[in-house]
């Protein structure tokens, strides 16, 4: 029960749909995610593109409000996830051969509507996600295809001019080590800044894998936050191998107490978010086949010795 510890939020990714099932299970997931362990909450994907602008203009918002509403009820806060990304994007978005003037007002539009929708409600938003590859050059997405880096800078701007009270993030995977893509990423935030561009903070999503937590883990968030940004881990789970076994089991538990203190450790980490609340529901066994159990509670439900070793740790 470790919702927000020195000075930390403890986040969980979640979705409505998770929380209002009713079967016993069901019941026990809505009181887990409701209860104590978290305080802010993350859509998993219901504020993702194909979901909330899935024609042209025509925008959806009603699985987001469904778990906005339960997280104002229930005193949670959200983050907001995601706006500019490469992936599920509804094909229109890249199928219709549009000119970079109609694409750069499509981009505008979104963000404007997205965060307008939420003003007030969000406290932080992965504005722009996924931007680089492991090499530090920019990913060859739609929107850098189409415009360049400049797109992200739109971005922010867009952001910041329709919600200036919630925090703006550049959100990534493998920003946990000094890398060429953290190096990358670190020399980005630092122009961004010059230029008088809203960025507030780096989401290190935290997608680990068990044994292998980067041992420069601390020294990555420390050097981001040397910027003048905060971070935030904002999607950690730490896989392992299936089977399960106790062997397995207990090194998670050392790993997630790794990832705490590298957010510990450094002034600037504002917050731990878990990418859901359940073994049962990671997006972990479906994309890295023979994977999984990355969390804190496992399939019954029941924390396991990563959930101690995170308690423990904070
Ligand atoms: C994942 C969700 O967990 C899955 O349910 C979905 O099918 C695919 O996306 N990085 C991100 C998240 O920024 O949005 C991704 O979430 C996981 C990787």
């Amino acid at each position: 029960l470790f919702a927000s510890i020195r000075g930390r939020y403890v986040g969980v990714a979640t979705e409505s749909y998770n929380i209002n099932n009713s079967t016993t299970w069901g019941k026990a997931y809505k009181n887990l995610a409701l209860g104590s362990d978290f305080s802010i909450w993350t859509p998993e994907n219901s504020l993702k593109w194909e979901v909330t602008e899935p024609q042209p203009g025509v925008f959806d918002f009603s699985l987001g409000d469904a778990l906005f509403k339960l997280a104002k009820q229930n005193g949670k806060r959200m983050r907001g996830h995601t706006l500019a990304w490469h992936s599920q994007l509804p094909p229109w978005v890249t199928a219709n051969n549009y000119t970079a003037a109609e694409l750069k007002n499509i981009l505008q539009r979104h963000v404007l509507t997205e965060v307008g929708h939420f003003k007030g409600q969000v406290t932080h938003w992965d504005v722009v996600n996924e931007v680089f590859e492991e090499d530090g050059t920019f990913r060859n997405s739609i929107w850098y295809k189409t415009f360049g880096p400049d797109y992200i800078e739109w971005s922010f701007r867009w952001a910041r001019q329709a919600d200036p009270s919630a925090k703006l993030y550049i959100n990534d995977y493998n920003f946990e080590s000094i890398s060429p893509k953290t190096t990358a990423a670190y020399n980005l935030v630092k122009s961004l800044k010059a230029k008088g561009v809203p960025i507030d903070g780096v989401g290190v999503q935290a997608h680990l894998i068990v044994g292998q937590v980067p041992k420069d883990f601390e020294a990555a968030l420390a050097r981001f936050a040397s910027l003048g940004v905060d971070v935030a881990l904002t999607e950690l789970d730490i896989r392992l191998d299936l089977p399960v076994t106790s062997k397995n089991l207990a090194q998670q538990a050392k790993d997630y107490k790794a990832a705490v203190d590298a957010c510990l450790g450094v002034k600037r980490c504002v917050g731990i978010t878990v990418w859901q609340v359940t073994d049962a529901l990671s997006w972990v066994p479906s994309t890295f086949p023979g994977q999984g159990a990355p969390l804190l509670y496992d399939e019954k439900l029941k924390p396991k010795p990563a959930y101690d070793a995170f308690q423990n740790a904070l």
